[in-house]
């Protein structure tokens, strides 16, 4: 867990009381743990991310259904100065999702009711605390599919990804957040309910205030309703696993691919042999996907709606880039069975270095051209103090440089082995030091390294007038 106590609780805000706590329960019906959540035990998972690396010491988690109980909530809160951080799946990976000290938790979980679904424009509304693989299941039923997917889709919402503005391994295909959102019900730290949750697709009247609370990360305000564009559902899915020997071929394969598989490429990814062996290690229905181990792995899916041209086309780039030397070893899946074989290799890389020991992660966009240098910079710099591995969404120039120190936990003093100095790199390289992840805890002193002063002013100047209390 990382030590919180470089950072002091800012006395301005209040200490939760009694009753504070009967007034919520009037908000919402009772205090039964399925609107509140008050038992010590109960508390540990809300208190605690994902990767168990930050933790808070909440003492009460509300869990709202309707969007006007939140508002409620958060008027209360405003005029009484309670903290609190809204938490969908707590999947998030920079210690956003949590409390740093005692803010109220308030609990998407109970709002994940789907409103409405149409299907000429496949537009979806739902509440935020939808998980997306619920999302997903709903639209495959009517031949429709969420233009989103991640390896968190089990537990993360669909407001939690609206307000990360998560990206994953869809993002290639179908664009980002900002580019299928169609509108958002957020509620500000007053109360006040902000109905931008159009379901239209084009509306130029005035500033597109819907994309303020896209990655925003809780800080403008909470989403409590979300509208998305869905595409039809991809019939005929393929996808090939390749083995390379240098970062340069992927290079060279990810060019072919676009130009030859084009409207069909729905999926770019990258792993290194590192990755690939925390996955044997720890996960133990995955196989070893070649006779010989290789330095690198790219896996590519097609997705379309005429089986013979999808795979005809896959075929023909297959060839091309074997007959060019591109590829030591390759294999296609064409059957389900399969294709989640060689998708549970790259999804199950976070879960696998996660159950090694601590890990320090780092969600980079950097060029191409000099996209894998980072991770052998850092395995000189390291030498044998970590294992130092590099995988994601090349498709996207989205690097995750991982380091992992097995069986050890997170550390002060080996962290300085690291930043600033990934920040530094990524920065010279004119990346950003926040491809999808978002800014969290992990990196609110950092932003700089990623944008500049005026910016950041702006996006003060703009959390002050949306919610003046602020720390
Ligand atoms: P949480 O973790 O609960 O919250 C994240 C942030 O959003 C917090 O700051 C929180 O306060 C805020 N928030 C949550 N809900 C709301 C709301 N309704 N209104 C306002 N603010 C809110 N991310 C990617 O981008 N791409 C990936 O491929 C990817 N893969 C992952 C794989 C694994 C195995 C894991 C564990 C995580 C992965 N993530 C990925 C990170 C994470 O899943 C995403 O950031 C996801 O969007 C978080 O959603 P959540 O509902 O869990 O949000
Ligand atoms: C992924 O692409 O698998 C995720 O972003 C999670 C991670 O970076 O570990
Ligand atoms: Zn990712």
């Amino acid at each position: 867990v990382v030590s919180m106590s470089n950072i002091k609780r800012n006395d301005e805000f209040s200490t939760l009381t009694n009753q504070d706590i009967k007034h919520f329960k009037d908000i919402l019906g009772g205090d039964d743990s399925s609107r509140m959540i008050t038992d010590k035990d109960e508390l540990e998972g809300f208190n605690q991310d994902w990767m168990k690396k930050y933790k808070g010491n909440s003492s009460l988690v509300l869990k709202p259904k309707t969007t006007d109980q939140v508002s409620k909530i958060l008027s209360y809160c405003n005029q009484k100065k309670l903290a609190i951080v809204p938490q969908g799946g707590n999947t998030g990976l920079v210690g956003g999702s949590v409390p740093l000290f005692d803010e109220i938790i308030l609990s998407l979980t109970n709002m994940n009711q789907i409103e409405s679904f149409d299907d000429v424009t496949g537009v979806v509304t739902c509440q935020s605390g939808c998980v997306l693989e619920t999302l997903e299941s709903y639209l495959n039923a009517k031949g429709f599919t969420v233009p989103l997917d991640l390896g968190a889709k089990g537990s993360c919402h669909i407001g939690g990804n609206a307000a990360t503005n998560a990206g994953g391994i869809r993002l290639l295909r179908y664009g980002s957040m900002h580019s299928n959102v169609l509108g958002i019900e957020a509620v500000l730290a007053d109360g006040t309910i902000m109905d931008c949750n159009s379901t239209l697709r084009k509306d130029n009247t005035g500033y597109d205030l819907k994309h303020l609370f896209i990655g925003s990360e809780g800080t403008l305000g909470v989403i409590t309703k979300i509208s998305i564009i869905t595409p039809p559902k991809p019939t005929s899915v393929n996808v090939a696993l390749l083995a390379c020997n240098d970062f340069n071929q992927i290079k060279q394969i990810l060019i072919k691919a676009k130009k030859q598989l084009g409207d069909i490429l729905s999926a770019f990814e990258f792993m290194d042999r590192p990755c690939i062996d925390y996955v044997l290690d720890h996960q133990s229905t995955a196989k070893e996907p070649f006779d010989k181990k290789s330095p690198f792995y790219v896996l590519i899916e097609t997705s379309g709606f005429h089986e013979q041209h999808d795979a005809e086309k896959l075929n023909a780039f297959l060839e091309n880039i074997m007959s060019e030397d591109l590829v030591l070893d390759g294999s296609l899946a064409t059957d389900t069975k399969n294709i989640s074989q060689f998708w549970k290799l790259r999804e199950t890389i976070t879960e696998s270095l996660g159950k090694a020991g601590a890990v320090y992660k780092y969600d980079l966009s950097l060029p191409i051209d000099t996209f894998y240098s980072i991770v052998e910079v850092m395995r000189e710099k390291l030498k044998d103090k970590a294992v130092v591995t590099g995988f994601g969404h090349v498709g996207d120039g989205n690097l995750h440089l991982n380091i992992s120190t097995p069986k050890q936990k997170y550390s002060k003093e080996f962290l300085s082995n690291i930043e600033p100095f990934v920040y530094e790199y990524t920065s010279q390289q004119k990346g950003s030091i926040s491809a999808e992840h978002g800014i969290g805890y992990m990196k609110t002193g950092q932003l700089h390294f990623s944008k500049s002063p005026a910016s950041i002013q702006l996006m003060k100047l703009i959390k002050n007038s949306m919610d003046p209390n602020v720390l």
